[in-house]
């Protein structure tokens, strides 16, 4: 909180060194002004940014992430990485929204280095409008504790969502050389089959990520894990007789579940 007892956010840029960083440069060198609650980290590429990062960085208490790199096609790599980044963050949307979290804290923008001006109006739009939002979690209605296992949750999962992102959920590479490249990503990662996509190979892999770490604290019966998750009791049961099934929970005579040993 700031000293007149207004929410000051907490902002985290990971910006790439060759563009988006010549700009945030520009924009200091110009003594453009933005306000002072982002900190930035340089990476060599945006495309060296990894969900890890995103969820490491609300998981230490950081109320918002912005992710910068060069243009598309201007990347200074030949594998063009910031299309990597695009569809990274595209995922990381979508995870953020499953896990009760608003995915507008999470931003992406393209800044040459010559835009320092670009940078700072970025700067001067994303600022506000997470200090409207409020604070992480509670703004989403999610105590400490339910925000804490949400995003260890989902941590623990991302290895294997990197593992289907690879394998199912990435953008055709034609979609590079359409002449409005960006607006292809969102169709594609906004279309049905990538929806049903992930529904069916991630959500419910969250799902049950999040009542194992939920029960890891302690057995609980289906209610209790509901109405702490926000789910449904059907779609908790239904979770929880899947796990049961491949033997990674157990209930006991009280009707309570527990993790199997
Ligand atoms: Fe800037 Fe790749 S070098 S996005």
């Amino acid at each position: 909180m700031g000293t007149g007892g207004e929410f000051n956010p907490k902002l985290l840029g990971i910006i790439c060194n060759w563009c988006c960083y010549g700009g945030a440069d520009l924009c200091g060198v110009s003594r453009l002004q933005y306000p002072p609650h982002i900190r930035l980290i340089r990476v060599m590429c945006s495309a060296r940014v990894d969900l890890a990062h995103i969820f490491r960085a609300f998981s230490n208490g950081l109320d918002a992430v912005f992710v910068g790199g060069c243009h598309l096609n201007d990347c200074h790599y030949i594998t063009n990485g910031n299309y990597n980044a695009l569809g990274m963050v595209k995922i990381c949307k979508k995870l953020l929204e499953c896990i009760g979290i608003n995915p507008a804290r999470l931003r992406h923008e393209w800044v040459s280095a010559g835009e320092g001006i670009r940078f700072a109006n970025i700067m001067n739009d994303f600022a506000p409008a997470i200090q409207k939002l409020g604070p992480l979690g509670s703004s989403e209605g999610l105590d400490e504790k339910t925000l804490r296992f949400k995003l260890e949750a989902t941590a623990r999962l991302i290895p294997y969502i990197k593992l289907v992102e690879r394998q199912r959920l990435r953008a055709p590479l034609k979609l590079r050389s359409s002449s409005e490249p960006e607006e292809e990503y969102d169709k594609f990662f906004n279309s049905e089959e990538i929806n049903k996509l992930f529904d069916d190979i991630i959500v419910s892999k969250l799902v049950i990520s999040q009542i194992t770490s939920l029960l890891r604290e302690g057995p609980l019966s289906t209610g209790e894990i509901s109405s702490t998750l926000g789910l449904s009791p059907s779609e908790v049961s239904r979770q929880l007789n899947i796990s049961s099934k491949q033997g990674l929970v157990r209930y006991d005579t009280g009707l309570k579940c527990f993790i199997a040993a």
